[in-house]
């Protein structure tokens, strides 16, 4: 079995010269490196940052957090993806106010108990936050452990993360969360995901059994993902007298209780639009806006956008009419609808 403990000095050594500078890192109050390390899964650390520095200054505690509005907390992470993510993390915070006195638990197994918090974040928390020596394994680290190791485990498998998550908790050492971020910052910035990494500037390549024999990027060997449901819809931006349409979706599913566009399913032409408003005894002007795509984790819309400018005004109970003013300030919008509400 490959020995991480070789990699422990040279690697610290390393993440005191090239360390990011990140807003959580440099002041990483507990309730600071929560919210960001729930940001960073799925979105990338440049795309953080700015969410990260509104988000703080809007709810700059726990309280604020347990407390706040969910049309706010969707707002603050609009754009961000994986919505259930801020709804879990503001469920977590009343957990912290009502079961630990408002402070996130200076424990690996009690932050685990909290919504949303597996043993990833548990262990990034404990370890960056409290000094707590614990490893956090994503997929960023299983990349980086598993090229050292020259090893072809199929890293998706969440036996093979339990396994790494009971190996590098023998190797921790005391320095343990400037240890798990040099990780995360060499799988960023040196052992990249895409392509091939930059193995000149890696201070463990005389370590690494990928690079001794070549296999860069052969590793990590991932399990195939299924390919993405394609859905095709017809985005509405409905315009009546200065406003606009908007629905509330489902409360399950997909973007689930957000904000969105109305739209139909399946893709109208201008001609099958225009037929339909005249159906419906509705006199407006109608663009084409064009198509456009939006790519989820599991499915992909295949969009057609039209605007649509009523004269005559539409009886839809689930229609809010609101402002551009209001669209821009007040409610939270998917992403995939954004190509459509540009000027
Ligand atoms: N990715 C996830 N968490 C991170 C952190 N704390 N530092 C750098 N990259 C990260």
């Amino acid at each position: 079995m490959y020995n991480y403990k070789k990699i422990v000095d040279d690697l610290l050594k390393w993440y005191d010269r090239h360390a990011r500078s990140l807003p959580w890192r440099e002041n990483p109050k507990p309730y600071y490196v929560w919210v960001s390390e729930i940001m960073l899964q799925q979105t990338r650390v440049e795309a953080v940052k700015g969410y990260f520095n509104r988000f703080i200054e809007a709810l700059p505690d726990i309280e604020a957090l347990a407390t706040a509005p969910e049309e706010q907390l969707l707002k603050l992470w609009e754009g961000l993806g994986y919505y259930n993510r801020v709804r879990n993390l503001q469920k977590a915070a009343i957990q912290v106010m009502e079961d630990y006195q408002g402070l996130l638990p200076a424990d690996y197994k009690e932050l685990l108990k909290l919504k949303g918090i597996g043993s990833y974040t548990a262990g990034a928390i404990a370890s960056i936050a409290y000094g707590i020596q614990v490893p956090a394994v994503d997929g960023n680290v299983l990349r980086v452990m598993k090229r050292l190791a020259g090893s072809y485990d199929v890293i998706t498998k969440a036996s093979v993360k339990r396994q790494m998550e009971e190996i590098l908790a023998e190797v921790v050492p005391v320095r343990a969360g400037a240890f798990n971020q040099a990780v995360m910052d060499l799988g960023a910035m040196v052992c990249i995901p895409n392509g091939m990494p930059l193995c000149e500037k890696c201070p463990l390549a005389k370590y690494c059994i990928a690079k001794e024999k070549g296999i860069q990027m052969e590793l990590p060997v991932k399990e195939k993902k299924k390919a993405r449901k394609i859905e095709e819809k017809t985005i509405l931006l409905l315009e009546y007298q200065g406003k606009y349409a908007i629905q509330k979706r489902r409360e399950k599913g997909l973007l689930a209780g957000l904000w969105e566009l109305p739209n139909l399913e399946g893709k109208y032409s201008k001609q099958e639009m225009l037929s339909i408003l005249k159906e419906e005894n509705k006199r407006a002007d109608v663009y084409e806006l064009g198509p456009g795509k939006h790519i989820f984790s599991h499915i992909e819309w295949s969009m057609l956008g039209y605007h649509i400018i009523l004269e005559t005004p539409i009886e839809e109970k689930n229609y809010i009419w609101v402002s551009k003013q209001e669209l821009q300030d007040t409610y939270a919008i998917p992403t995939a609808f954004s190509i459509y509400l540009k000027d």
